[in-house]
């Protein structure tokens, strides 16, 4: 295999947007998960990131800007949006809002949607890189549609092997999970999926009846693509909600626990959400390296960001539909 991992540095960063602008996809890290990212106007870098994730085209991408200016010139924000951003921009806040039309993004990236996606991220290097191509790019999650997502520089050369050519390394995601999203498009507005930002604090920004959170997980296509029942999902069948492992399985274990041997990884030892997080998709993917009868996972709270947690795991766990 080709070596493609590069350490980040401003001459890799600097290559990486020559390839951006070229027309190849690089993969870099978010704060939230690694992504792969392409310039949003390029039909080609877009339909090239749908095959090699093997992404369904009705899937739509999330376009991430680097200011507001910026995202002004691809969406609409109504007053709400403006409140939301002062607040969470740059972070793990994606809004869903009506799509200007624009040559900056491709019809391709919002499976030909009137809405886009968007998100001003707050890792440094995505950042810079769109600083660098001064336009917006289009980036979904660095994993093979449906497979645990990609949180450091490894876990995306395990999904991508030799089909990318520029994976930067800039150590491992901090928060661990994709941003919470809000579609702005409707009222009462919808939080389509939940990350680090929770629904009470989205909530206490907007005024309490302004938010509800869609939990129906639906296999189909209509109001919410990407929300497909199962994702995240290990190669291993994954079962919730069990104390104590048994000697075929591998234990995603949380908190304190007496179960302590080669197949067990602890989310956090001290029970902190937050360090669970930042561990999750790590350990799902070394747990199903382990080729054990299951996987088999601790209770984890359903307080602050337990939620969206046992929402991914509660979707890894689906068998196929
Ligand atoms: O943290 C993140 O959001 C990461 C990093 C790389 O920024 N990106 C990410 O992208 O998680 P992805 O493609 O794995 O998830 C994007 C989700 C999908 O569920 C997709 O259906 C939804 O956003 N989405 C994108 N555009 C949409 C739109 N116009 N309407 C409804 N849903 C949309
Ligand atoms: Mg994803």
């Amino acid at each position: 295999m080709e070596e493609n991992i590069f350490k980040e540095t401003s001459k890799t960063k600097n290559l990486a947007c020559d390839f951006l602008r070229k027309g190849e996809i690089v993969a870099i890290k978010a704060e939230t998960v690694y992504g792969l990212v392409c310039d949003a106007s390029n039909q080609k870098s877009i339909s090239k990131i749908y095959q090699i994730k093997k992404r369904p085209n009705f899937n739509p991408l999330i376009i991430h800007v680097n200011s507001k200016e910026m995202a002004d010139k691809i969406a609409f924000f109504n007053d709400d949006a403006v409140k939301l951003i002062k607040k969470y921009w740059p972070g793990p806040l994606t809004l869903i809002l009506p799509k200007r039309e624009t040559k900056l993004i491709h019809d391709k990236a919002t499976a030909g949607l009137k809405t886009v996606a968007v998100r001003m991220p707050k890792s440094r290097i995505f950042l810079e890189i769109i600083s660098l191509l001064q336009k917006p790019v289009a980036a979904p999650s660095a994993n093979e549609s449906g497979y645990i997502t990609s949180t450091n520089a490894e876990h995306v050369k395990e999904s991508f092997g030799d089909n990318l050519k520029i994976i930067i390394d800039s150590g491992k995601s901090t928060l661990g999970l994709e941003s919470t999203i809000i579609d702005m498009t409707k009222k009462p507005y919808l939080i389509r999926r939940l990350g680090i930002i929770t629904k009470e604090s989205i909530l206490n920004t907007l005024g309490i009846h302004t938010v509800l959170y869609n939990t129906s997980i639906s296999s189909n296509r209509p109001n919410s693509p990407g929300q497909l029942s199962k994702h995240y999902s290990p190669k291993t069948p994954l079962v919730l909600n069990v104390i104590k492992p048994k000697k075929n399985e591998a234990f995603l274990a949380f908190g304190k626990q007496l179960n302590k041997n080669n197949f067990t990884l602890n989310l956090s030892v001290d029970g902190n959400l937050k360090e669970a997080a930042h561990n999750l998709y790590d350990y799902l993917r070394r747990l199903d390296k382990m080729e054990k009868k299951r996987i088999v996972v601790s209770p984890i709270p359903y307080q602050g960001i337990g939620e969206a947690i046992n929402e991914r795991l509660k979707r890894a766990s689906k068998k196929n539909d």
